[in-house]
């Protein structure tokens, strides 16, 4: 199998943002020794150096960062080595205060914290480039130098500018768009509220104003405000590539989906990058993680990198939990189950003052002695035993749809219902499948989807009729389809489908809409098959749908909440409520079952997640138990040695496994598969 990772590095790549400037060079000797003792392969160096190599506009000094990548070299440990474009330093901000960012109320962002830049502003691009080129060209040639790390998490704090410079490049985004002001006046329905444009340079950014916004400029703005940020990213990336042709580069993605489109933006990176910080206190924690790790997997549909994650606690949230005993090394794997080739940690050596100084590190405050520095050292020591690994990937039956600008759409305002979250109602269908342990795929409507088997439309409010055709051919070529309400009612402009509700997908669904019943907040609605329905409820008339379920309360009553319609080769469900749980899953598992998708491993006791990569190189079941208590988990049949099959060997330990396998709580088996 090919591998990026191990054709760079020569195994996994497992390490922590590494920032030496912080520390006084006596420390950076001990840092390389800890490092070599932690298995540590590659570190990810200078995110936020810029200050630290460019103390004034045009003066660069890197004897610092010669001297640490030298070290590193020295030490057999790759370089995924930063662009440092993520944190002007303040002579920017303080000589060419237009490049800080502006929020929609007009509040300006100012230095003193990070990512305080316009990503629109010609300056800034300007000084990045100047600084990027720099970079590139000394460590060219370096051997520490393993992978591009641009800029850090595009838009994790700062996904939309408001100001000047950014309106102009709007006009400019919306002219490249639009061609001219007559189409975007009838792209943005602009005759509604007297809002008609006569020339676009009268257009401005979705700023503060007296009432609802024109849904269409929100959007596009949206939209303009992640390209804008990809500008930059490409800006970077086409630097890198003229110096350093065959050193691949990425970015890393963060967790909060709404920030940048990632699916636009992923053909764009060598290799998908994810920083993840689950939260010990949330009860879902590790599904929601899946969701992620399933969505970064499927950007590429190969091997990505979790370039950062807490050894132990965060300081960020209001309540910082630390990672229990064995959690670390547990959700470590997890990652490594679905897709991970890398292991990295924020950050290497906790720092000393500064905002993010009660954050954990592999090498905390107390040193070495430690159980962060204990855990993730026997964890890299461990990770080499997976190198074959590297390389394979999860092979889904399920993709599970979700697309950014209907996402972005569907959170706006003036509709129908405030409580239409895409992340929750995403994970509120993704929650089952997990718990069903079936491989999922998250995936934009736009791929290929006939290579599954059951697809998965949580919701898909805004689409164009050319994108819901591809739904709609997939089931009539056969495919299983489970939609849920308040789907195919907008195009990508938020102009409705007329022709009654939902419009494209109305033959597909075999039903009309003829108007939303939205639940209060907290609300439910009796079903007839005992369960309940939140969120949501609507009038449905059928045209030739078959009714699973139906409202059994409220002016609704008898009208259908679950249907199924058989059309082309295929079958499309259908809910029109968000049900309880476990009528969610029983729906769920019903078009598992029609579409012939089995668990992954049957019969696993709850708790235990079940994964399998597979590759040119073998089959690898990933068994991770959640629980804090030990469990019995049976094999398949025929891997245990028995009669000529080959025998299932746990890679962490070399044992030979049997018919059953005892995991311990917290517990992680990697079982070969043959
Ligand atoms: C993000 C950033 C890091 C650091 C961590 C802390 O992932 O990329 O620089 O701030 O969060 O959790």
């Amino acid at each position: 199998m090919s591998s990026l990772v191990r054709d760079r590095l020569g195994g996994f790549a497992f390490g922590a943002d590494y920032n030496p400037e912080q520390w006084s060079e006596s420390v950076w000797d001990e840092d390389m020794a800890l490092m070599k003792a932690a298995g540590v392969t590659m570190v990810s160096v200078g995110i936020f150096g810029w200050a630290a190599v460019e103390a004034e506009p045009g003066s660069y000094d890197f004897g610092w960062l010669d001297r640490v990548m030298d070290r590193l070299s020295a030490n057999g440990i790759g370089a995924c080595l930063a662009t440092m474009t993520a944190s002007p330093p303040p002579w920017l901000a303080h000589r060419h205060p237009e490049t800080l960012p502006r929020r929609a109320d007009g509040t300006v962002l100012s230095p003193g914290s990070r990512q305080h830049y316009c990503p629109s502003s010609p300056v800034y691009r300007e000084h990045a480039a100047r600084l990027v080129e720099a970079v590139a060209t000394r460590y060219a040639d370096h051997p520490a130098l393993a992978l591009w790390h641009i800029n850090n998490e595009y838009g994790c704090h700062v996904p939309e500018c408001f100001c000047d410079v950014s309106a102009s490049a709007f006009r400019s985004w919306l002219g490249v768009r639009y061609g001219d002001v007559d189409a975007l006046n009838d792209a943005w329905s602009t005759t509604f509220w007297s809002q008609r444009y006569a020339a676009l340079d009268e257009v401005l950014p979705p700023r503060a104003a007296p009432s609802f916004l024109n849904p269409a400029q929100v959007l596009d703005y949206k939209r303009f405000s992640s390209d804008a940020l990809l500008e930059c990213y490409l800006m970077e990336k086409e630097i890198l590539r003229r110096v350093t042709p065959d050193v691949p580069v990425t970015t890393n993605f963060v967790g909060a989906w709404h920030r940048i489109d990632v699916a636009k933006w992923a053909p764009h990176l060598d290799v998908v990058s994810y920083d993840s910080y689950p939260d010990p206190h949330e009860p879902d924690t590790v599904i929601q993680a899946a969701f992620m790790y399933d969505r970064m997997r499927a950007l590429h549909g190969k091997p990505w990198l979790l370039l950062e994650q807490a050894p132990s606690a965060v300081n960020w949230r209001t309540h910082n939990a630390p990672k229990a005993p064995g959690e670390m090394r547990l959700w470590s794997y997890q990652a490594v189950a679905r897709g991970a080739d890398a292991v990295m940690y924020f950050q290497w050596r906790q720092s000393r003052g500064g905002a993010e100084r009660f954050h954990s590190a592999m090498v905390p405050h107390g040193g070495p002695i430690t159980r962060a520095y204990t855990e993730t050292a026997a964890l890299g020591a461990e990770l080499g035993r997976l190198d074959a690994v590297l390389g394979s990937t999860v092979d889904a039956p399920v993709a599970l749809v979700s697309d950014w600008s209907s996402g972005w759409a569907v959170q706006g305002s003036a509709l129908p219902s405030a409580d239409l979250g895409q992340e929750e109602t995403d994970f509120a269908h993704y929650r089952p499948l997990w718990t069903a342990r079936v491989a999922v795929d998250v995936v934009s409507p736009s791929v290929d989807l006939s290579r599954y088997r059951l697809v998965v439309v949580p919701n898909l409010y805004a689409v164009d009729v050319a994108v819901a055709e591809r739904l709609v051919e997939y089931v009539r070529a056969g495919g299983h389809l489970v939609m849920s309400f308040f789907s195919g009612i907008v195009d990508s402009a938020e102009r409705v489908h007329l022709g009654g509700y939902p419009g494209p997908f109305r033959d597909l669904l075999g039903f009309g809409v003829d108007e939303f019943w939205p639940l209060p907040p907290g609300g439910a609605v009796a079903l007839g098959s005992g369960g309940v329905g939140t969120h949501w409820s609507e009038w449905i008339t059928p045209a030739g749908a078959e009714v699973l379920d139906r409202f059994a309360d409220g002016e609704l009553a008898g009208r259908p909440a679950i249907t199924r319609h058989a059309f082309g080769d295929g079958v499309a469900t259908y809910l029109a409520t968000r049900p309880d749980e476990a009528t969610m899953a029983a729906v769920l598992d019903r078009a598992l079952a029609e579409a012939g998708v089995a668990a992954v491993l049957p019969d696993l006791p709850a708790g235990v997640e079940a994964v399998e990569r597979r590759g040119s190189g073998g089959r690898w079941l990933f068994l991770l138990n959640h629980n804090k208590h030990a469990v019995t988990v049976r094999l398949p049949e025929g891997s245990e040695g028995a009669e000529g099959a080959a025998g299932a060997v746990d890679v962490l330990t070399g044992d030979v496994l049997g018919a059953e396998v005892e995991l311990a709580g917290r517990g992680v088996v990697v079982a070969r598969m043959g």
